[in-house]
């Protein structure tokens, strides 16, 4: 929705949920007329406002509910009938100014014993608005009542996602309205983001007439040029994208540049290091944790000392270390979260008197999307998004970039080949890295604070979504995805065949699925019987593959699944004769299957290593819930 050419933002803020509401229910559903009566609760509330206007507009006869404080106010618009909203007295006083006709519209945001009052002062088919939320009545309880009165609920949030066209046209008459001045803004008051306590505060008196608006400081969006005369702090500098972004830095003109990280720099840091000097730039490694205060202090006291002045941050510190929550200790949590959560702060603390031009955290796509195994990952990343929101909140800079996983180097380019395919088979493409250094330079000049980098198949990546699971910030995208909702190919095949062919394409289906998840070239190699947590599966891939199975077979499935049914034999059966609703005959060749298994297994044991075998029994207890570091 366009900002009214003549309106400021603050007055703009006032118009949307207001006015969409009031209009909806107004002029959309209750098709009001001219010359009909209208009874609108709470006038002087934002949408009460916006349906005052509305309703003159339209030409209607205004009967008004306000507490008695607000009834001048609403004199003021012209509104001749007012009724006290406090008490269920309105309903005989319409009555008496319309000479027992009652009124035409009522738009009602108030509950309890005043909707059979309004039902009762509707005319013959009349429309009853509801905007309400709690204890609204059903549309049976109305029709029980007032059988010729169209009963009209609403709430606005649905019907945008059910009919944004709709939306979109009361929008486009709205916007018509404001610019033409037949509609204005609502009165307001005004706070800065920084006093927002003092805003809710007045809100809580409810003497407000009108809105509250919080302002957001004016951030200057010129674009932010990397200066000779200045320095820049790489925190993880020492790291991958870390010398990355260091080396473009350089490019771009940089020639103080400070990296900071826990160890001191590798060999290939080293020679990076070397380089950046060799082509003019100072560089300095300053050694420190950044979750630790004292560090970060020691680190920026070093730079006021003895460098130009701290113009820019890019904070890449960040460890990953995947795993299911419930099987995590605090200590995997915390490491991943230092970094991330008490670092940034550190930063944003410690940083707070400096004339920053920018500020940039390198946060990942785990916090918008999630990411299997990731969950300390993604609240890590996820409070570095907040923390840039609320520095732009106070008028500082701040960027965070959702970087999805980066191709050639860096801590995805670092992943095992078993976490590789999962990244590609999600359809999330690896950003290379030029293209990378393309999206930071055009991101650093730009005023945003919060950008997604993520090359991704959209298709693809849906398609692998568990049933039922949402992501609600794909939520407009992925109910509009029309694959979803269709039958899995496999499902259809399975449905196709003849019941004696079933089990031996099911049995296929659930070895090729598990050979997917594992990385194993031959899906025959899997024994019916052979325990899948010693092929190599662990609980991440066991949280994956029953995924891949609830897509395949469109159903859904317990998380512990593989936890209660470890072989493709179990899992066969408990699908063929519990989840999937058709039949099956069923038949397997033991001895085949016990023999293979025996001979799997005796050659297994023969070749493992004591240290294996520990491994693997350690392995065996935690798949059994027995991890408790
Ligand atoms: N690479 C990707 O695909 C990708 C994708 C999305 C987001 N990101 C984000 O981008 C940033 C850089 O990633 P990367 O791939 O370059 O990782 P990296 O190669 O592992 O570099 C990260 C650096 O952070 C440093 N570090 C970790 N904890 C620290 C702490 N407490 N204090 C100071 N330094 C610390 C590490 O050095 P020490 O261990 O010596 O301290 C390391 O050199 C990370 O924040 C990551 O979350 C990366």
């Amino acid at each position: 929705m366009p900002k009214p050419k003549q309106m400021s933002f603050a007055e703009a803020a006032t118009l949307p949920l207001t006015f969409l509401t009031a209009y909806y229910g107004l002029q959309h559903l209750a098709k009001i007329q001219p010359g009909e009566r209208v009874l609108i609760h709470a006038a002087a509330g934002g949408v009460g406002q916006a349906a005052v206007q509305i309703a003159q507009l339209a030409g209607a006869e205004i009967f008004a509910t306000a507490s008695p404080p607000k009834w001048e106010f609403l004199k003021s618009l012209g509104i001749k009938h007012i009724m006290n909203s406090r008490t269920l007295d309105f309903a005989d006083q319409i009555m008496e100014l319309t000479a027992g006709e009652g009124v035409d519209v009522v738009l009602n945001s108030l509950n309890g014993e005043y909707i059979p009052k309004n039902l009762e002062v509707l005319a013959p088919q009349g429309r009853f608005v509801e905007i309400g939320k709690i204890g609204i009545w059903e549309a049976q309880q109305v029709q029980e009542k007032r059988p010729d009165v169209s009963y009209f609920p609403f709430d606005l949030g649905e019907v945008a996602q059910q009919q944004p066209e709709v939306i979109a046209q009361v929008s486009e008459a709205l916007t018509h309205r404001w610019n033409q001045g037949e509609l204005v803004a609502l009165p307001h008051k005004v706070f800065p983001s920084t006093q927002i306590t003092e805003a809710f505060r007045y809100m809580q008196q409810a003497k407000n007439i009108g809105k509250v608006v919080v302002e957001m400081p004016q951030v200057s969006i010129d674009p932010k040029s990397i200066q000779p005369e200045a320095s820049y702090l790489i925190t993880g500098g020492l790291g991958a994208l870390g010398l990355e972004v260091a080396q473009w830095m350089v490019k771009q003109g940089a020639q103080h540049l400070v990296l900071s990280g826990r160890r001191a720099p590798s060999e290939n840091a080293q020679k990076v290091i070397g380089n950046l000097e060799t082509a003019g730039a100072s560089v300095s490694v300053l050694l420190g944790d950044i979750s630790r205060q004292e560090d970060v202090a020691k680190t920026l006291e070093a730079i006021s000392t003895s460098l130009p002045p701290l113009k820019g941050v890019i904070h890449a510190a960040g460890v990953l270390d995947d795993g299911l929550v419930k099987n995590m200790s605090w200590q995997r949590f915390t490491k991943v979260m230092a970094p991330k959560v008490q670092g940034t702060w550190n930063l944003h603390q410690l940083t707070l008197d400096l004339p920053l031009d920018f500020f940039v955290c390198f946060s990942s796509i785990a916090s918008l999307l999630g990411g299997p195994g990731q969950g300390n990952y993604a609240a890590a990343n996820a409070f570095m998004d907040a923390v840039v929101h609320y520095r732009r909140g106070l008028g500082l800079p701040g960027l965070s970039i959702n970087w999805g996983g980066w191709a050639s180097v860096g801590m995805t380019a670092r992943l095992d080949s078993i976490n590789q395919k999962r990244w590609e088979s999600s359809g999330v493409i690896l950003i290379e890295l030029e293209r990378g250094m393309q999206a930071l330079e055009s991101l650093l000049s730009d005023s945003l604070s919060q950008v997604a980098v993520l090359p991704i198949n959209w298709s693809k990546f849906v398609k692998q979504i568990p049933r039922g699971q949402k992501i609600q910030f794909l939520d407009a995208l992925i109910s509009a995805e029309p694959s979803f909702t269709q039958k899995s190919a496999f499902r259809e095949q399975l449905e196709a065949a003849a019941v004696t062919e079933r089990q031996e394409l099911l049995t296929n289906q659930i070895r090729s699925l598990i050979a997917k998840t594992l990385g194993l070239p031959d899906t025959q190699k899997i024994g019916m019987r052979q325990p899948l947590f010693d092929l190599g599966l662990d609980s991440l891939m066991a949280v994956e593959l029953k995924n891949r199975l609830e897509s395949s077979l469109e159903t859904s499935l317990s998380s512990t699944l593989l936890f209660d049914y470890p072989t493709v034999e179990a899992l066969l059966e408990y699908l063929a004769s519990d989840v999937i609703l058709l039949d099956f005959s069923y038949d397997l060749d033991e001895t085949e299957n016990v023999e293979q298994e025996e001979i799997d297994n005796a050659s297994r044991f023969q070749e493992i290593s004591e240290d294996e075998m520990a491994n693997l029994l350690a392995k065996k207890l935690e798949s059994l819930g027995g991890n408790k570091s």
